[in-house]
């Protein structure tokens, strides 16, 4: 028996306590801070015209995801520690007309109901409210230059404020970065983050599987992200995390490649760099593979000297180490590499001097993954290094690009880039490998390549 389904209101993606208790080691966080009165605010970027009256498809500012689960665009949190109401939201009002078209908005009350958000208002009484709710405080956490709209309503937020304090003496409130600050708490995964970044890898992962089995000779660059991308959705995906890189022959030596409309021809590599966001954490995986499933004795010697390094770095992965060190550690083997395919030559010193080697490998060795694909949190504290700690996730991504163009290079060398990227996770004693069930060993490369085609 069929009934009709009437869906006319929708519910939040994830369990609202899952951000309470976000917000909540956030607000404890500033009221640790010494004595200054200090709120947050965070707003959603701007919609973002695609062309004439079609938007791209809105993604939530990561940062307000991060603390309030809540996707529609034009709103706003804004948290004041230790106050009641301590989470407030601005969002956009309900609006029939809108919803027939765009479809459904929560609006204010049904955002405080489904959201746990302790007051929500309007968008349009942003400004006003927030100066009435900001009284008292001394420093807010705010990111400029993301949303000028918000900036602008900012500014005069400001302003009312100044002008509230009267002849006092007090100027403005101090603004310090949001984006710097939340990023320490979005760099050290909990359990709850764990599990969506799991997820994340493990849907990227097996995209990666179906788009080798795959391909084969004469097919366009677009059907293989073809695999990657119904692959992604079939498995919970709700969006790639970064635009797919696929690249075949000497594309592969342009780092983010996007144009993805050229045939991957027999006798090629194929470049796929590809991660898929599953509640709004991303994977970030790279192999590289023969389009006809056999490496040439010229790719084989370029992919497992890369592969070597890759490995190398990641056995020496545990907490303490900092992160500066596993990138001197992937230049310093892949110059080596360079020196053995007679790509440079010299004194090795020179080549690390002179940057030399940044025309095979110009890139960093990783960067921290989560709900960016270059996720936030600082890899400096007070200009010293950090040092890697358990629940931090991170790419290991060493790559060499020979380009086409490259008359100094061996013939036989030119037009191949390698890069072969994981995600892992730092445990206790080392790291797990999030995304191990991509082969990425010669053998096992050449027995999966072409094997599931049609
Ligand atoms: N996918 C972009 C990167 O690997 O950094
Ligand atoms: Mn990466
Ligand atoms: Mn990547």
């Amino acid at each position: 028996m069929s009934t009709t389904s009437l869906k006319t209101s929708r519910k939040p993606t994830e369990n609202p306590e899952i951000f309470k208790a976000r917000r909540n080691k956030v607000t404890k966080a500033i009221l640790a801070q010494d004595g200054v009165a200090t709120a947050l605010i965070v707003a959603s970027h701007p919609e973002l015209i695609r062309n004439d009256d079609v938007l791209y498809l809105h993604r939530q500012d990561s940062n307000l995801y991060y603390l309030t689960g809540f996707e529609e665009p034009e709103s706003i949190l804004l948290l004041r520690p230790g106050k009641n109401p301590e989470s407030v939201m601005f969002v956009r009002n309900k609006n029939v007309e809108r919803e027939t078209w765009d479809g459904f908005r929560f609006g204010p009350e049904g955002a405080q109901k489904e959201f746990g958000i302790d007051q929500v208002y309007s968008i349009d009484q942003f400004v006003a409210k927030s100066t009435e709710l900001l009284s008292g405080f001394e420093n807010v956490y705010y990111r400029m230059f993301k949303n000028t709209e918000v900036d602008r309503q900012f500014e005069s937020l400001l302003l009312n404020l100044k002008r509230s304090f009267g002849r006092s003496g007090y100027g403005l409130l101090t603004v310090q970065d949001a984006d710097t600050f939340l990023g320490e708490f979005r760099l050290i995964k909990d359990h709850t983050d764990l599990a969506n970044q799991r997820k994340a890898c493990e849907i990227s992962a097996q995209a990666h599987v179906k788009a080798m089995k795959g391909t084969k000779p004469g097919m366009s660059e677009r059907q293989v992200q073809a695999l990657l991308v119904a692959e992604f959705y079939k498995n919970g995906a709700a969006r790639e995390g970064y635009n797919h890189i696929v690249a075949s022959g000497n594309s592969a030596t342009t780092l983010h490649y996007n144009f993805n409309d050229q045939v991957c021809e027999d006798g090629e590599l194929l470049l796929i760099d590809s991660g898929a966001e599953y509640n709004y954490y991303s994977g970030d995986i790279t192999r590289c593979y023969p389009v006809n499933g056999k490496f040439s004795p010229a790719q084989k010697k370029v992919y497992a000297g890369v592969l070597k390094i890759q490995k190398e770095i990641i056995n020496f992965i545990k907490p303490g180490i900092f992160f500066k060190d596993l990138h001197e550690m992937g230049t310093n083997l892949l110059i080596d590499l360079m020196f053995e395919l007679n790509l440079v030559n010299g004194r090795k010193e020179d080549v690390l001097k002179s940057l030399e080697y940044k025309k095979y490998y110009p890139h960093g060795v990783g960067h921290w993954l989560g709900m960016d694909v270059h996720d936030a949190g600082l890899y400096f504290i007070k200009g010293k290094p950090r040092p890697i700690e358990a629940g931090m996730v991170f790419t290991v991504e060493p790559g060499l690009y020979i380009p086409g163009a490259d008359k100094t290079a061996p013939a036989e060398l030119r037009g191949i880039g390698i890069r072969i990227e994981d995600n892992v996770l730092v445990t206790d004693k080392g790291c797990e490998v999030l995304t191990s069930t991509v082969p990425k060993e010669i053998a096992e490369i050449e027995a999966i390549v072409g094997t599931d085609f049609n």
